[in-house]
């Protein structure tokens, strides 16, 4: 038993920032980010909320699967930039669509949460326990970005992705690896509130994105080809018979130094981070939807979703489509 994603959705905010209009915020240059990055321009929020994007995503994964929403079992949000502490992102976003029936709860694990959600997804249908679920990835990082930081502040954007699964008996989901390696934390980090209360007062600490970006780098060009490899040995397929590789979109580079890794061409690579940055937990629902939508995906297509990031979080799974 497995799972199958039925419908897929996205929702980006309407303002589009290219990195031009960032060299009026940071000593920076169109040329310096698109060659480093392979980035040039991204979707910021002007008003779009996490949970606005997020409701959007889900309702046009539902349309595109042809169900309601009154029929989810299970709704799961990954973000690392929730509007509020409580109530959790994913009881905001079941209210706004109607998921009544819906046990809903958020998920963390920075970029690799859409695929740590998709898991758990799978984990819950393979239990017996739900037949479907409704499985988001969105963020609003432009709130936790330091926009005097032109380390970290032209890599980010702002956008929600969500697909729709269902039970299947053969195919959907064939496999998956996930990692998570909290003694590297330190690398890519935003704190939450400081600890203020009556008995203590310590300084707020910076609430913002920090990064050591060569770290992170160097990581996800190591660890993200090696878990691909795990998961390919698991499921017992061969990287020659994957179709597509849907990674998390966060550098042009880590994406071509993976397929070299690989030694898979890189046209097997979809990219769209050219045209919305990283992401976060969005990238990979936001991109599944575009090849979606393209007509790029057919029945029967093997793809590797992979997914990377701050914790440190990694892994990868095989799906048939
Ligand atoms: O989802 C996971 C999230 N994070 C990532 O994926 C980040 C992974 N890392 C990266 O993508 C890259 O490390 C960055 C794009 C962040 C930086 O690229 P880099 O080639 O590793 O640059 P660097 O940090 O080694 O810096 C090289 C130079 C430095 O100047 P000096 O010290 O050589 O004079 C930086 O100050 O580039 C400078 N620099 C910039 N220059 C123009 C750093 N950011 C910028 C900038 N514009 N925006």
């Amino acid at each position: 038993m497995s799972i199958r994603i039925i419908g897929t959705g996205s929702a980006l905010p309407e303002k589009i920032v290219g990195n031009r209009d960032l060299t009026e915020l940071v000593e920076t240059s169109d040329e310096w980010i698109k060659e480093r990055t392979g980035i040039g321009s991204r979707h910021i929020s002007t008003g779009e909320t996490l949970v606005s994007l997020t409701a959007n995503a889900c309702e046009r994964a539902l349309e595109n699967a042809g169900r309601e929403a009154a029929d989810v079992e299970l709704l799961l949000v990954a973000t690392c930039s929730p509007e509020r502490n409580i109530p959790c992102a994913a009881c905001q976003v079941q209210s706004a669509i109607g998921a009544n029936q819906a046990v809903a709860f958020d998920l963390n694990a920075a970029c690799a949460g859409f695929l740590f959600a998709l898991n758990t997804a799978w984990a819950y249908v393979e239990a017996g326990i739900y037949k479907n679920a409704l499985v988001a990835g969105g963020e609003v990082l432009s709130k936790i970005v330091d926009w005097t930081d032109r380390g970290t502040c032209i890599l980010f954007g702002d956008g929600a992705g969500a697909v729709y699964v269902e039970k299947c008996e053969t195919g959907g989901i064939l496999g998956f690896v996930q990692h998570s390696d909290g003694t590297k934390g330190d690398v890519l980090k935003c704190d939450s509130r400081a600890l203020k209360n009556p008995y203590v007062d310590r300084p707020m600490e910076a609430q913002y994105v920090q990064m050591d970006g060569r770290e992170v780098f160097a990581f996800a060009v190591r660890q993200v080809p090696a878990s691909i490899q795990e998961v390919l040995e698991k499921t017992g397929i061969g990287a020659a018979d994957i179709d597509l590789f849907v990674l998390h979109q966060a550098n042009k580079r880590i994406i071509e130094g993976i397929s070299k890794r690989l030694s898979v061409d890189l046209d097997r690579f979809p990219i769209n981070l050219d045209r919305v940055g990283n992401m976060s937990a969005a990238a990979i629902p936001v991109l599944l939807d575009e090849l979606n939508r393209q007509g790029r995906l057919k029945s029967g297509m093997k793809l590797v979703l992979s997914g990377f990031g701050a914790g440190l979080t990694y892994g990868a799974c095989v799906m048939e489509w």
